[in-house]
């Protein structure tokens, strides 16, 4: 037998039955992280670039936790937003910051769910960068400690995994250490550990108000034309003690996704960021795509290249649609 017409390929795909019997990649809730920006007060307000995501205020943080929890979503990811920024970011730190806080309602209402928090200090700097600057400049190792104060102070908060996404060398050695000193040893870092200067976080940063007043990224993020790059990032923060590595963006960078779990191995997490979910519920309302169906194609494509996690505003909507057996047809 030499191919067709023996060989008929179609065979699996004319029932959704024999589609399944041979599906190789799944999706549980369990592996979906859901990105959360909370303020301190006020009302539920939506970020205009992304439908369907809101920032919540701290008052409503119990509700949030209870339905990821409901979900059996494998976790949250907080963000915050302070109510004031200043050179060095110090709402970062601060044991009453607005994540703080959140954590601590969170665990309170939720002892169970993974609330995992973002250590970075754009959100929190008047001047939007991810560090504190010298003469205009991100100052890589005065940054060190900042991030390290960050994450002790959340872990401090009850936080069970915390995620610096901030690029400066050597953080996850630095938190490492902050955090064995205070006897969180068994505290894990996932760390963003191939982060691109990506044009895909523009609608974060109106979520976040977070774009860099001068400048950009691109002095500590990575460029986009490299991979090789991105495996020596990895082996690095792995090096420095990362329990779970993230490739960031998602879909344009599947290829990176794939490399770094042949190499590496897991846990590795993918985060779709807020512009590739942007993207796909702005072209669902225009009528261009089916945005369901989109966003499906997308979340299991990251699967499917390797990410045993993934990070997507669309959490909740996708273990809906998980339960509902959406993912099985
Ligand atoms: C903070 C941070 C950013 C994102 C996650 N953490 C913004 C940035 O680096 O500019 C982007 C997430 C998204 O776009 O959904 N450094």
């Amino acid at each position: 037998m030499s191919g067709f017409p023996e060989v008929r390929m179609r065979r699996f795909r004319r029932t959704a039955g024999l589609r399944r019997l041979v599906r190789e990649t799944a999706l549980h809730a369990s592996q979906l992280i859901w990105p959360l920006f909370i303020k301190t007060s006020g009302s539920v307000s939506p970020v205009e670039s992304m439908p369907g995501v809101h920032r919540h205020p701290l008052d409503l943080v119990s509700d949030l936790a209870r339905l990821a929890a409901t979900r059996g979503l494998g976790g949250v990811l907080l963000f915050g937003l302070p109510d004031e920024k200043d050179e060095a970011g110090s709402g970062a730190y601060d044991d009453g910051g607005v994540v703080q806080e959140a954590i601590r309602r969170m665990k309170e209402a939720e002892p169970d769910l993974n609330v995992i928090t973002d250590v970075c200090l754009c959100a929190y700097t008047s001047h939007g960068h991810c560090g504190v600057l010298t003469e205009g400049i991100v100052d890589n190792d005065q940054t060190l400690d900042l991030l390290a104060r960050t994450a002790v102070s959340h872990a401090k908060a009850g936080a069970d995994i915390v995620a610096p996404s901030d690029m400066m060398d050597g953080r996850v050695g630095a938190i490492r250490a902050a955090l064995d000193d205070h006897a969180f040893g068994l505290l894990p870092i996932m760390s963003y550990a191939a982060k691109y200067a990506s044009a895909f976080y523009g609608p974060f940063r109106e979520a976040a108000d977070s774009s860099p007043e001068h400048g950009d990224r691109r002095g500590y993020q990575m460029d986009p034309a490299n991979v090789e790059e991105a495996m020596r990032e990895i082996a690095l923060d792995l090096d420095e003690g990362a329990d779970i590595i993230m490739v960031k963006p998602g879909l344009p960078y599947l290829d990176v996704i794939q490399r770094a779990k042949e190499m590496f191995g897991g846990p590795l997490a993918a985060y779709q960021v807020s512009g590739e979910y942007a993207m796909i519920k702005l072209a669902g309302t225009a009528g261009a795509i089916d945005e369901r169906l989109a966003m499906r194609e997308s979340i299991i494509a990251l699967r499917r290249a390797g990410a045993d996690i993934v990070i997507s505003y669309d959490a909740i909507l996708l273990s809906e649609e998980l339960e509902a057996g959406a993912f099985d047809r």
